[in-house]
């Protein structure tokens, strides 16, 4: 027997207190719109626990009643993982009263944190203890740590650090039923039995609700060299990528690519964004070696480096960062680059990644196609070039229908899809699944992964009330 709907603010009431019982249509819009305003959705309540206890409660009450849970961090998701879907019968669980971080041990290198923490004050915590913490992504000052766990975010140190997961050394869950999953260890060694906790990285909340994580740290980067090198194509990128490698004693943290048209656009949309090369050039790397040593003579690496690279054609033309400023201006450049294409109008995004060494011909054979099939737009290739990682987005040209533009998504999405599996990549790098990939990974996935999630998923929520129809269609 379930409840009456209407019922349920009032019963969530008593359980979590008024104040964290949201039912206003004004106070509810902001959970239930993406932040591109690409999916929407409707909601029973938006509720705002203060504690794990409170959490646990939630979400026993919500399987017995068979009432889909929506978890929700700082709505920077790209795929739609975090809004409900429209029927109105879901909540919307946000963490963000949960954001303390609950311990930090420097001996150990290691931060236990909460899921409603924003990224920016992991990595200051971790700063104030003469600790780095590595995830790097555009919307630091706003995401929240639960939802780059749920979605295993990379972002720009990826190449040196690995993903989020790779950074994971034990979460705290509250499973459907209300039983907790208390996993906060801080082993790096712990070789017993199955790897549980890495289910829920990269589940988008699909089988619990990730509440706290332990985390490893690393020693603090006293020393930095930043450059941005014009290059002939890609494939001079992964060349010079191999190279620096070698050059710098695997310094390498980021080395990021950047076409032509990421610096017209952000040069025109972005306040104080400039090229810091007189000439224009197709494609440009911004690469940075870091180290924890202060003495290292990283500099004079990446500039010895480059200029080898210049010698044998492989760099064009390189503007290397000589203060903090001015390197802060280049990530400016970079990591506007979305910001300044959403200026620019509507977009195609496509988040794919590629064995590293296969991105010059695969950019070699989608390039003509997008010039040729979709004239209307034109590609806007950045991204984690590193990782084998492009967004491979589509911006569309000044002056042009919107509508119009948007209605060839699906049919652009399968050809470049298509195209990156038969180079053996995935159409889905770091940005997950959420509900607008669903039919992606439906077509991509064999059958057997897919019997397998399902398998994962009917174990953890056998009553399927974990962030409905994301990543897995509602049975
Ligand atoms: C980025 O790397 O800037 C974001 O992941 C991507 C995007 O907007 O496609
Ligand atoms: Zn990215």
């Amino acid at each position: 027997m379930t409840a009456e709907p209407s019922a349920l603010p009032e019963r969530l009431r008593g359980l979590l207190g008024a104040d964290s019982v949201l039912t206003d249509p004004a106070d509810c819009a902001p959970f239930l719109v993406d932040h591109l305003g690409r999916c929407r959705g409707r909601a029973l309540a938006v509720v705002q626990p203060h504690s794990v206890a409170q959490i646990a409660q939630l979400l026993a009450l919500c399987d017995a009643e068979r009432i889909g849970v929506v978890p929700h961090g700082g709505n920077t998701s790209y795929c739609g993982g975090a809004i409900p879907d429209e029927s109105g019968g879901q909540l919307v669980l946000s963490l963000r009263r949960l954001n303390r971080i609950r311990s930090l041990d420097a001996d150990n290198y290691s931060l236990t944190a909460e899921a409603g923490c924003v990224l920016a004050q992991v990595q200051a915590a971790a700063e104030a203890a003469e600790r780095f913490f590595p995830l790097s992504i555009g919307s630091q000052g706003s995401c929240q740590i639960g939802g780059n766990l749920s979605t295993n975010a990379g972002g720009v140190n990826v190449l040196r650090y690995g993903m989020t997961r790779d950074l994971v050394l034990g979460l705290e869950v509250v499973l459907p039923g209300g039983r907790v999953l208390d996993g906060l260890t801080t082993l790096r060694k712990d070789n017993t039995g199955y790897d549980i906790k890495s289910l829920f990285l990269g589940a988008e909340g699909t089988l619990g609700v990730i509440t706290a994580a332990s985390f490893k740290l690393f020693p603090q980067i006293r020393a930095r060299a930043t450059a941005l090198a014009a290059i002939p194509d890609v494939r001079a990128a992964v060349t010079l990528l191999g190279e620096l490698r070698a050059a710098s004693g695997d310094r390498v943290s980021s080395f990021e690519l950047i076409p032509r048209v990421g610096i017209e656009l952000t040069t025109r949309y972005i306040p104080g964004v400039s090229d810091p090369l007189a000439s224009a050039y197709d494609w440009y790397v911004l690469c940075e070696l870091s180290s924890s040593r202060a003495a290292e003579p990283l500099d004079a690496v990446l500039e010895e480096a480059l200029g080898a690279a210049l010698a044998k054609g492989l760099v064009l033309d390189a503007a290397l960062v000589r203060s903090e400023r001015e390197r802060a201006a280049l990530w400016k450049l970079r990591e506007s680059i979305p910001e300044a294409q959403r200026h620019e109008g509507a977009s195609l995004k496509h988040d794919i990644s590629l064995p590293v060494a296969t991105l010059p011909d695969f950019v070699a054979r989608a390039a003509p196609w997008v010039r040729e099939h979709v004239p209307e737009g034109r590609l806007v290739a950045y991204g984690h070039v590193g990782d084998g990682n492009l967004h491979f987005n589509i911006s569309q040209l000044p002056g042009g229908d919107r509508e119009r533009f948007l209605g060839r998504a699906d049919s652009v999405r399968r050809a470049i899809h298509d195209l990156v599996r038969d180079f053996a990549g995935s159409f889905s790098a770091e940005h997950g699944v959420g509900r607008l990939k669903v039919p992606e990974l439906e077509r991509y996935a064999s059958p057997l992964e897919l019997e397998l999630m399902r398998a994962v998923k009917n174990a953890f929520d056998p009553h399927g009330i974990m962030n409905p129809g994301k990543i897995l269609r509602e049975r």
